[in-house]
C-alpha cells in the first residue's frame, strides 16, 4: 500500500515536471521577443512544425508559431498538444480593435472568444452565428469559449502595474472582454461596428477561437491576449503595417508579466 502510494507520487511528480506552458503566436513578429529571450533554448522540429522549448521567467515553456487563420491555428494547436504535456495555453498577438475607444497599442485580454464566421446565413440576409460541434461526442460546444479563470485573475492582478510601450503619444489602455475570430482580415467599418454592437466584441482576429475550441475540447486551460494593430476599419490594412510591431510587443509584455505572477 505504502509502496503503491510512493510509486503514484513519483509518477505524478515526474509528469508534472514534464509539463510546459504553451505560448502561441500566429506570425513571427508575435513571438520574436519571446524566442529571443528564451533561456536554455532548444529548437525542436515535429512533423512540419518548429517548437522553441526553454524557460521564460523561470517557467518551462514551449513557443510555437501557429500560422495565420483558423485552420493553421487548429492544426498546430492539435500537434502542440500531441507532442507536449501542456498545462495551459497563452496566445499572444495583434488584433483589430472594435471598441470605439480602442487605439493602436491598446491591449484586449479575451475573457471569452467566439467564431464570428461559423454561422447560418439566411436568404433574407439574416446572419446567425452558431455554436461549433465537438467531433468526439457530437455535442455542441459553447458559443463563447471562456478563458481560464486563474489565468484571467493573474492578468487582472498584473495589469495595474504593467509597463506598456507608448504608441506615439498614446499610453495604451487595457480592456478585458470578448474577442471575435474569423478567417477574414477585417478592413470594413460597417462589419466592425456590427461585431461590436451585436456581440459586444472588443477586438477581432483570425486564430483565437480555433485555439480555444481545441483547448476546450481537450480540457486545457487557455487565455487569449491581443493588442490592437488597427481598428478593423477601412484603413486597417494600412494601420496594421505601422502598428503591428509595437502592438505585438505590448501583448508580449502582458504575457511575461502573467508568467512572472
Ligand atoms: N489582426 C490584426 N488586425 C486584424 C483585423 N483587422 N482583422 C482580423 N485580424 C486582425
Amino acid at each position: 500500500m505504502r509502496l503503491n502510494f510512493i510509486f503514484l507520487f513519483c509518477i505524478s511528480t515526474v509528469s508534472l515536471f514534464g509539463q510546459r506552458i504553451g505560448i502561441i503566436g500566429a506570425m513571427p513578429e508575435e513571438i520574436r521577443i519571446l524566442t529571443e529571450n528564451l533561456e536554455d533554448k532548444k529548437i525542436v522540429k515535429y512533423k512540419d512544425l518548429t517548437f522553441y522549448e526553454g524557460q521564460l521567467e523561470n517557467k518551462n515553456v514551449v513557443i510555437m508559431k501557429a500560422g495565420i487563420g483558423k485552420v493553421n491555428a487548429a492544426y498546430s494547436t492539435a500537434l502542440l498538444l500531441e507532442k507536449y504535456q501542456i498545462s495551459e495555453i497563452i496566445f499572444t498577438g495583434v488584433a483589430g480593435g472594435l471598441h470605439p475607444d480602442a487605439l493602436p497599442g491598446d491591449i484586449v485580454v479575451g475573457d471569452s472568444i467566439f467564431h464570428h464566421d461559423y454561422a447560418r446565413h439566411l436568404a433574407n440576409d439574416e446572419y446567425l452565428v452558431r455554436p461549433t460541434q465537438n467531433i468526439a461526442n457530437n455535442q455542441l460546444n459553447p458559443l463563447y469559449f471562456v478563458s481560464d479563470s486563474t489565468l484571467l485573475a493573474k492578468a487582472r492582478k498584473v495589469i495595474p502595474n504593467l509597463k506598456t510601450l507608448k504608441v506615439g503619444e498614446h499610453n495604451p489602455k487595457i480592456f478585458i472582454g470578448k474577442i471575435a475570430t474569423g478567417d477574414v482580415f477585417l478592413s470594413n467599418s460597417v462589419k466592425a461596428k456590427w461585431l461590436y454592437k451585436t456581440f459586444g466584441a472588443l477586438a477581432t482576429e483570425m486564430e483565437g477561437a480555433a485555439i480555444a475550441q481545441i483547448a476546450y475540447q481537450q480540457k486545457v486551460p487557455f487565455i487569449i491576449i491581443r493588442s490592437c494593430s488597427d481598428n478593423a476599419n477601412n484603413d486597417a490594412h494600412l494601420d496594421f503595417q505601422i502598428f503591428m510591431k509595437p502592438a505585438a510587443e505590448n501583448a508580449i509584455r502582458l504575457v511575461l508579466a502573467i508568467l512572472q505572477e
